[in-house]
């Protein structure tokens, strides 16, 4: 297959590192004598026929902050069988040879569909929330990691300072890998996530214990695993009442995903793009990008489910290490 034209989008949630990816994908397909595109807005766009010749300028001066110069957006109707029909009509009428998919699992299934429509596909792991398969890391994993760790250093500061209690929630979807390698990296008295989660009265108990030993007490918290959003809200005002202890809230959030890129992020980027590439430029096409065991690796993108799923044995062997450590005080 002679590829001339490879155009490239940024699809669900954004990623510190994202630009980076682009920028670098886009840079080595121009040194190889093959045209760079971009899709602007995720498969939006793709759909709304936005494909435009990647503007170098633009792609270089953003290569290194967080967000993407070239937008995202959540498009449910992406898999509706007229849209991917439109899609692939878009991509063909411009004459791309190849897309290359910038995102997370749910971005990977779309891709996937595309395969179906007759779109040659690359993916690129791009999610804060790390939930992808056959890659150690997803690029936004280690800058939002490392935005809530400084969030929660500042936190432990001002928290002991006062003798109070912290429920400070993270971003990261139903996957725990954030919260985990934050309270590893960080002081936090106690982790909850969705295989530990507990009831009101659980806090209550954990604080009383803990108050004879520790001036303050630091819970960090996944996002999603409450139904009810207001839920901290509540559990805060509940946990002050029953003990007299000052408890504040704090949900860390969008902060996370906007944060700076890492210089590992970014060359970590480098090196998904470049395998991308030279992947592109053998014709190995169709197959999702990663890193594992310090080394490149491509995976077939039909024959494999990319939804991470770790085994609740693991993970709880990791949570009780930090839920049973001894006194701080
Ligand atoms: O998947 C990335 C992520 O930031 C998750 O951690 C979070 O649950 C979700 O996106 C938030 O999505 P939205 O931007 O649509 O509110």
């Amino acid at each position: 297959m002679n590829i001339k034209k490879v155009a490239i989008l940024t699809s669900g949630g954004d990623a510190p590192g994202m630009n980076k990816l682009v920028y670098t994908c886009c840079e080595l397909l121009k040194d190889n004598n093959i045209e760079p595109y971009v899709v602007i807005d995720g498969y939006k766009g793709l759909y709304n026929n936005d494909i435009r010749p990647a503007n170098m300028w633009i792609l270089e001066t953003n290569a290194n902050v967080s967000g993407s110069v070239i937008y995202c957006s959540r498009f449910e109707n992406h898999r509706e069988e007229a849209i991917l029909k439109q899609e692939a009509k878009n991509l063909k009428a411009a004459g791309i040879d190849v897309l290359i998919v910038v995102g997370g699992n749910g971005s990977y299934a779309g891709a996937k569909c595309l395969i179906q429509h007759g779109v040659k596909v690359m993916c690129l792991p791009a999610t804060i929330d790390n939930d992808i398969n056959f890659t150690e890391f997803t690029i936004g994993f280690n800058s939002a990691l490392s935005a809530i760790v400084d969030t929660i250093d500042n936190l432990n500061m001002t928290a002991k300072t006062h003798g109070n209690v912290y429920l400070i929630e993270a971003m990261g979807r139903d996957c725990s890998d954030l919260t985990l390698a934050a309270a590893l990296s960080a002081r936090v008295d106690y982790i909850v996530t969705k295989y530990n989660k507990l009831t009101d009265e659980q806090y209550l108990k954990i604080i009383n214990e803990m108050k004879t030993t520790r001036r303050s007490i630091l819970f960090l918290i996944s996002e999603k695993i409450y139904d009810d959003v207001a839920y901290l809200t509540h559990l805060r005002k509940y946990l002050e009442a029953e003990t007299g202890i000052p408890t504040k809230a704090h949900i860390i959030g969008f902060i996370q995903r906007g944060a700076k890129p890492t210089a590992m992020e970014r060359f970590q980027a480098w090196r998904l793009a470049k395998y991308c590439v030279d992947n592109i430029l053998k014709g190995n096409l169709n197959v999702a990008v990663g890193i594992k065991d310090d080394k490149e690796l491509i995976t077939p993108l039909l024959d494999h489910d990319f939804k991470k799923h770790r085994s609740d044995k693991e993970l709880l062997k990791m949570i009780d290490v930090i839920n049973n450590k001894k006194s701080n005080k």
